[in-house]
């Protein structure tokens, strides 16, 4: 009876344990992103991604305890990566469209961007008179492709990275891009040869953080950013981040 009572002791022990350590020990969760976008997300020379929407993850990670892992890919890959299960989520500068809300699950907005029409300096390029049978490039998958798509008498050309839009603008093969104004900045330093001052109205702003629809984390995500909001943290990275 004495040893019975034990081994049963002894197996109370290891479950309970087990269930503790299970509790304890930090999940890693892997946020899909597109190191293009800076200062979003972005490479440093060493190859680590970092940005805005990474010191946000960091946050989140350190709040609700878990390690943060991080995937690149092309933006368009991402809403898939999601529906597959192989990320847990999204932070990519994304905006909850409708159509996306089919497939995932958003948070609520974190920031709140604007368009621009990129363009030669010197090609004095509008789409106004000037634009029936122009290429302008987006990134694919984007919302500012889905707006681009909708002008009449225009080729849209959707590319997989920002670097090639801006490239594709100097080298005369696009008339223009459109992309978001704070990513077009932080490329127009290095790049004097682009205009970068043309607002385009997508239609669709704001970032929030995509989830699968299965996902447990989208309270806590919420309950996380609001309470970023509402110490100053947010504000504290968009300063950072922004200027
Ligand atoms: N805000 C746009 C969208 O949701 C573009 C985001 C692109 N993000 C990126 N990391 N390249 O479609």
């Amino acid at each position: 009876m004495k040893s019975f009572k034990t081994f049963l002791s002894l197996v109370i022990i290891t479950v309970l344990s087990c269930v503790l350590f299970a509790a304890c020990s930090p999940k890693t969760l892997v946020m899909g992103t597109s190191a293009d976008y800076p200062p979003y997300e972005f490479k440093e020379q060493s190859g680590e991604i970092v940005g805005f929407d990474v010191d946000i993850a960091r946050r989140l990670a350190e709040k609700l305890k878990f390690t943060l892992e991080i995937e690149d890919m092309n933006f368009d890959n991402l809403i898939p990566a999601l529906t597959e299960g192989t990320v847990d989520f999204v932070m990519a500068g994304m905006s909850p469209t409708e159509e996306r809300k089919q497939q995932v699950n958003f948070t609520e907005i974190y920031y709140k961007g604007s368009s621009i029409l990129l363009t030669r300096r010197g090609s004095n390029f509008t789409l106004g008179d000037n634009a029936p049978g122009a290429k302008i490039g987006a990134q694919k998958g984007s919302t500012q492709a889905s707006a681009v798509g909708k002008l009449e008498g225009i080729e849209l050309v959707e590319m997989d990275r920002i670097g090639n839009l801006i490239q594709g603008v100097k080298e005369n093969q696009l008339q223009g891009a459109v992309i978001e104004a704070t990513v077009a900045q932080t490329y127009a330093a290095s790049n004097p040869d682009l205009d970068f001052s043309v607002p385009f109205d997508t239609g669709s702003q704001g970032s929030a953080i995509a989830l699968p629809k299965d996902s447990p984390h989208l309270e806590s995500f919420n309950k996380a950013l609001r309470e970023m909001e509402e110490n100053g943290e947010i504000t504290e990275l968009i300063r950072k981040w922004f200027g």
